[in-house]
C-alpha cells in the first residue's frame, strides 16, 4: 500500500500505460484493447464512453481487477498491478473497488440485505453484525430501508439497482466502477441513478461508469472517449 504513485499529487487513483488486451488465441483473435493511456484522479466522476464492441467493458474489466490477462502497466492507488494473478488481487480488489452492472447481478435467492452484506463479510475483518448493520446503513442511504428484507425479484428495477450500489458501497471503496449501469431502465428510472451518482459524486466518490449513451456520459464531469480500443483523451 505503500508503493508511491507514478506521478506527483493530485493523487492519480487510476493510471494506465499502454495497455492493450487480445481475446482469443490460434488464429481468431480480437484486439480488444490496442493501447490505452489514462489517468483518473481522486474524486472524479468519469464516463467511459464509445461505440458497443470498442472496448469498454474490457477496460472496466481490466480497471476492476476482475480481468487480469493484458498487456502494459496498470497502477491502481499508487501500486502496479499489471503482472500480478486475479488470486493475488482479490483482496485488494474487495476493498478498492465497487463494481455496478447493467443487469445487477445480485443472487436471486437472498435478501438485498443479504446481498449487500456479502462484499463485508468476504473481507473478514468485521464481525457478522457490524457487516449487517453497515449494509443496512448503505440500502437506508440508497433508500431502500423499507425493503431490507425483500429478494431482488419483489422489487421495481430501479430498487434492485439501488441495492447493487449499495452492495458495491459497503466496503467504502476507493474508486465506484459501474458498467452501462442505466442500459436496463427507463429514463425515468435511469435518471434516478444518475441523480445517485452525481450524489455520491459531491460526496467526493471517485466513479467511472461506462455508456454508449451520450446523454447518460453526460452525467459525468469528464468524457474519456474510446474508439476501436484506443483513447486519445484518456490523460489528465
Ligand atoms: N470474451 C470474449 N472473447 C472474445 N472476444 C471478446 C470477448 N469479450 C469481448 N470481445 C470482443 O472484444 C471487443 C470489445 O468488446 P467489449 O469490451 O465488450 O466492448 P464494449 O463494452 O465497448 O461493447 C469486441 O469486438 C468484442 O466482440
Ligand atoms: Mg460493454
Amino acid at each position: 500500500m505503500t508503493a508511491p504513485a507514478p506521478e506527483a499529487t493530485p493523487a492519480r487513483v487510476i493510471r494506465m500505460a499502454n495497455v492493450a488486451k487480445t481475446y482469443g488465441r490460434n488464429g481468431a483473435n480480437v484486439a480488444a484493447l490496442r493501447g490505452i493511456d489514462l489517468a483518473i484522479r481522486e474524486g472524479e466522476f468519469v464516463a467511459i464512453m464509445g461505440r458497443s464492441g470498442s472496448g469498454k467493458s474490457t477496460l472496466l474489466h481490466i480497471i476492476g481487477l476482475i480481468d487480469t490477462e493484458y498487456e502494459g502497466s496498470y497502477w491502481l492507488d499508487g501500486r502496479l498491478v499489471s503482472g500480478r494473478t486475479a488470486e493475488e488481487l482479490a483482496t485488494l480488489r474487495n476493498r478498492t473497488i465497487g463494481f455496478v452492472f447493467q443487469t445487477f447481478l445480485l443472487l436471486p435467492q437472498m435478501t438485498i440485505l443479504e446481498n449487500a452484506e456479502l462484499p463485508a463479510l468476504y473481507a473478514r475483518d468485521r464481525s457478522p453484525q457490524e457487516c449487517r448493520a453497515i449494509a443496512r446503513a448503505r440500502l437506508e442511504e440508497m433508500g431502500l430501508g423499507h425493503r431490507l428484507d425483500h429478494k431482488p425479484g419483489e422489487l421495481s428495477i430501479g430498487q434492485r439497482q439501488r441495492a447493487a450500489i449499495a452492495r458495491a458501497l459497503v466496503n467504502r471503496p476507493r474508486v465506484l466502477l459501474a458498467d452501462e449501469p442505466t442500459g436496463a431502465l427507463d429514463s425515468r428510472t435511469a435518471d434516478e441513478i444518475l441523480d445517485i451518482f452525481a450524489r455520491l459524486h459531491r460526496d467526493g466518490a471517485t466513479i467511472v461508469m461506462v455508456t454508449h449513451d451520450p446523454d447518460v456520459a453526460a452525467a459525468a464531469e469528464r468524457i474519456i472517449h474510446v474508439r476501436d480500443g484506443q483513447t486519445s483523451d484518456g490523460l489528465v
